[in-house]
């Protein structure tokens, strides 16, 4: 059985060919349009797997794409209802939601002269993202968790893997997000561009935590471990914060309301040196990141009493955070998928059709 993988329409777009449960080959798009994070349908990326697999697209049999725009309809319903957020923003969702659904007809029109005939197969986003750690990991049991921007209105989930089968029971929902507040932090410090998050991780270690006491307003730890923004400080909730996400780089507009630089000071325009309340600013942020990430992981241990961390999600690419994991929780035993952002995605939802695992939400 050969499966195409796809993460597409969404930042670091990439394909993956499974043949009979072996991975073998994986690419993301950037690398051959030389775009970093490009994003839109991978094609340069699906004809080199397809190359050297050796097969065409008429030998894939299942295409497994990494977003569900079925999945969580009525909170979509019901933030749409009681929030009533621009209509732009909803617009937006909805157009985004269309393009990944119609993929199908898309990759027939990228591959004019192939014949598509395996049925494409739509993964929760976050069931992909555990998917890419835990069914490659060596493990038979682990605690499964993704820490994420956003994917299907959901920015993080967990649950148990057993025997091949993953069990979703917990989700923290759109509007919160670890991955939005540390991306609002990476624009206030100056740093406007799509992925550019490692460069806040990377300043840390020259900065103290200073603002740590303000970052606990903008993002707070609740007692079940899990977390909520401030949202008085964010725009992408209730504004038309424009992503684009179709044959470019990916851009994002500016996530955070004046009252996050009344609380942390102006953002830091280009050119404008980086100073020493910026590494402050940086540090700050990469130690609130840290209290919230094992506040989580050490409420998801006590939960399930398994000494194994299946990790994955963009966040999940905070390699600081995750040396610390061990020293700061009582997990023995970890997995990181070598991409743990969304170009995995592509190899786990591609996993996840591959093991026939069923969606199980406790
Ligand atoms: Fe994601």
């Amino acid at each position: 059985m050969t499966i195409l993988g796809i993460n597409a329409y969404h930042g670091d777009s990439a394909a993956c060919i499974l043949r009979d449960g072996k991975l073998l080959v994986a690419a993301e798009e950037e690398r051959f349009r030389r775009i970093k994070h490009w994003a839109g349908l991978p094609t340069e990326a699906i004809k080199f797997c397809l190359a050297e697999a050796g097969a065409k697209l008429s030998d894939v049999d299942h295409v497994a794409i990494n977003r569900d725009p079925r999945v969580n309809n009525f909170r979509r319903l019901l933030f749409v209802l009681t929030k009533r957020p621009d209509f732009g923003l909803v617009l937006n969702r909805i157009r985004n939601i269309r393009k990944a659904a119609g993929i199908e007809a898309t990759l027939r029109e990228a591959f004019p002269t192939e014949t598509l005939h395996a049925p494409v197969h739509h993964v929760e986003h976050h069931l992909a993202h555990l998917a890419s750690a835990y069914l490659v990991s060596p493990f038979a049991e682990a605690v499964c968790v993704s820490v994420d921007g956003f994917g299907d209105f959901a920015s993080a989930a967990w649950g148990m893997g057993r025997d091949g089968e993953i069990t979703i029971d917990g989700r923290v929902y759109f509007p919160h997000s670890l991955g939005i507040f540390y991306s609002a932090i990476t624009q206030l410090i100056g740093f406007p561009w799509f992925g550019d998050e490692y460069k806040v991780m990377g300043l840390a270690p020259y900065g103290e935590p200073k603002f740590l006491n303000e970052m606990r307003e903008v993002v707070r730890v609740q007692s079940d471990g899990t977390y909520r923004l401030g949202l008085k400080y964010f725009r992408h909730h209730n504004e038309n914060v424009s992503y684009t996400w179709n044959n470019c780089t990916p851009e994002v507009g500016t996530l955070y309301t004046p009252e996050l630089e009344k609380l942390l000071g102006p953002t830091r325009k280009k050119d404008e040196p980086l100073t020493q309340k910026h590494k402050d600013l940086a540090r700050s942020a990469q130690a609130m990141y840290e209290e919230v990430f094992f506040a989580l992981l050490n409420a998801l241990h006590k939960k399930y009493r398994c000494d194994q961390l299946a990790l994955s999600g963009g966040c999940a690419m905070n390699s600081v955070a995750n040396g610390k994991v061990y020293l700061n929780t009582p997990f023995k035993k970890m997995y990181l998928p070598a991409a743990a952002g969304d170009a995995g995605g592509a190899i786990g939802a591609a996993f996840v059709l591959q093991h026939g695992v069923a969606q199980h939400d406790g």
